[in-house]
Parts: structure tokens; sequence; C-alpha cells
């Protein structure tokens, strides 16, 4: 059941060096047009709604050569007044990790230091009090037990299996503390018990909904910004008395990202 909305603080990062010009993921085409411009008021478009529903949004300088930047989920892991810092499995992405790492530390955060592959918030979730974190694909597996140790929540291991879905918050979303949305074939058949043991009433999503990346949602605890074209997943959300927001993120979606990865949550302490 939806909770009370709570006013979020995010982080996001403007797409204006923007463009797809390497493949690390299976959405990535470099052959294939990007509209720059388009990209950039998709991404004004999603910063509006967070603002008008009561949402902070913080702003990192995007830097040049650095495309996939705006994916700001992927800058580091945030939880009361500690940020854990990234390493990023692919040499094309590794500048942006010291730049995020330095809007931590300017923002006053106890900043740590990755020491494994860790892709930040795009591998790791909080969801009823438990942090899950994925692997398979980009943050290590050893990674987990640093950010248990950092944070002190349990950590649970999600193994992802889809290589569409390389990230955990392609193939799962938080919608409040006790609620997940998520597609059970992104993940192996014992995260899967997992996720059943801990989230029975979960929101399980379709295929149709995943593959326009409808998973990479943001929820307030009552309103979900997810992709606009994700609309069987709006409507069993709206069943259960979440309210939908679409965005379209077409441009941003070409380099395998939707509205979760471009929004890092700057979550305060307790929360
Ligand atoms: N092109 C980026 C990459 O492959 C997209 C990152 C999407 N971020 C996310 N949190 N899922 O690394």
């Amino acid at each position: 059941m939806p909770m009370d909305a709570t006013r979020q603080r995010f982080l996001m990062c403007r797409p204006t060096y923007f463009a797809v010009d390497y493949a690390i993921n299976p959405w990535m085409d470099p052959t294939a047009p990007v509209d720059a411009d388009l990209a950039i008021r998709q991404w004004e478009q999603l910063r509006q709604t967070y603002r008008d529903l009561g949402h902070t949004v913080e702003e990192i300088a995007p830097l040049p050569g650095l495309p996939d930047m705006v994916f700001a989920a992927n800058g580091g892991t945030v939880l009361g007044s500690k940020a854990l810092a990234v390493q990023f499995r692919d040499p094309q992405r590794a500048d942006e990790a010291p730049a995020y790492r330095a809007w931590f530390e300017a923002a006053g955060l106890e900043v740590h230091d990755p020491k494994h592959i860790n892709e930040g918030e795009g591998d790791i979730l909080l969801a009823g009090g438990h942090l899950l974190a994925g692997t398979g694909f980009r943050t290590a597996h050893p990674a987990h037990a640093q950010v248990q140790e950092v944070f002190g929540y349990p950590v649970l291991t999600m193994q992802l299996v889809d290589p569409r879905f390389y990230h955990l918050d392609t193939a799962l979303t938080v919608l409040d503390e006790h609620t997940i949305a998520y597609l059970p074939e992104a993940f192996s058949p014992g995260s899967q018990a997992v996720l059943r043991r801990l989230f029975p009433d979960a929101v399980h999503a379709s295929m149709a909904d995943a593959v326009v990346l409808g998973l990479n949602a943001v929820s307030d605890g009552q309103h979900v910004v997810l992709p606009a074209q994700a609309t069987d997943l709006a409507a069993k959300l709206r069943e259960r008395g979440y309210q939908t927001i679409g965005v379209d993120l077409s441009e941003l979606r070409k380099a395998g990202g939707g509205p979760k990865c471009c929004t890092l949550r700057l979550r305060q302490g307790g929360e």
C-alpha cells in the first residue's frame, strides 16, 4: 500500500555532452542517430517533474568527453552522512568517478573509496530495511561486502542474468518501504526465491514493460515517475494506489538509461 509521499533530494547531471559513442550494454548502438537537443529537453522535463512533486534537485556539472555522466545513479551510493564512491567496469566511464566523489566531499559527506567495481545506486537499492545489491554484469560481488561494512545494513546479493537488465535498477524498482516491482526473469532462480520470500506482495512487471525500461522508475512512496511507454506497469501501480507520472526519455534510452539512472537519491539520515 502506498505510504505518504516524502520529499526527496536528488542529484542529477545535465546531458550537455550526451551521445552514444561506444557500446557497453546491449541498448547502445553508436551507429544509430541520437537527437542531443531532444535528450536535453527530455531531461529538463524529468527535472521539472521532480520539482513539481516538491523534491529538491541538486546538479553536478557535466564534463566534456563523458557522455554517460547524465546517469547520476552510477555516481555513488549515499545513505545518511555517508557516500560510497564508485569504480566503473568500463574505462569509458572511469573519469566520472572522481567528479562525483568531489561533489560528495564538497557536500560534506563522509566519503568511502570503493575497493571493487561498484556502479553505485544503479546496483544498490535500499528496500525494506535491506540493501539489495546487483551483480552479474557491473558491480562485482565482493563489493557487496564493502557496502554492508560501510552502511551497516544487511546486504542481499541479487544475481542478474539478462544482459539487457545489466544494472539492478533496470530490473527492480523500490515503490515504498515495503513494496517493490521487478521482472522475475531478470534474476537467477535463487535470487527470485529470495525476492519472493522478502516481498510476497511485489508487483511483477512484464517483459514488455521491462524492455522500455519501465522498471527504471523513481518513487517517493506515493508518486511513481516512470517511462511513459510502460503502460501496463503504470496500470498495475495505479491499481495498488500509486499515482503514476509518465516521462519520455526516448533519447537517453538509446544509452540504456531511464528516469532512475538519471537520478541519484541523496538520502538524509534515518530513512
Ligand atoms: N550507458 C550507461 C552504461 O551502460 C547507462 C547507465 C544507466 N544507469 C543505470 N543506473 N542503470 O553504463
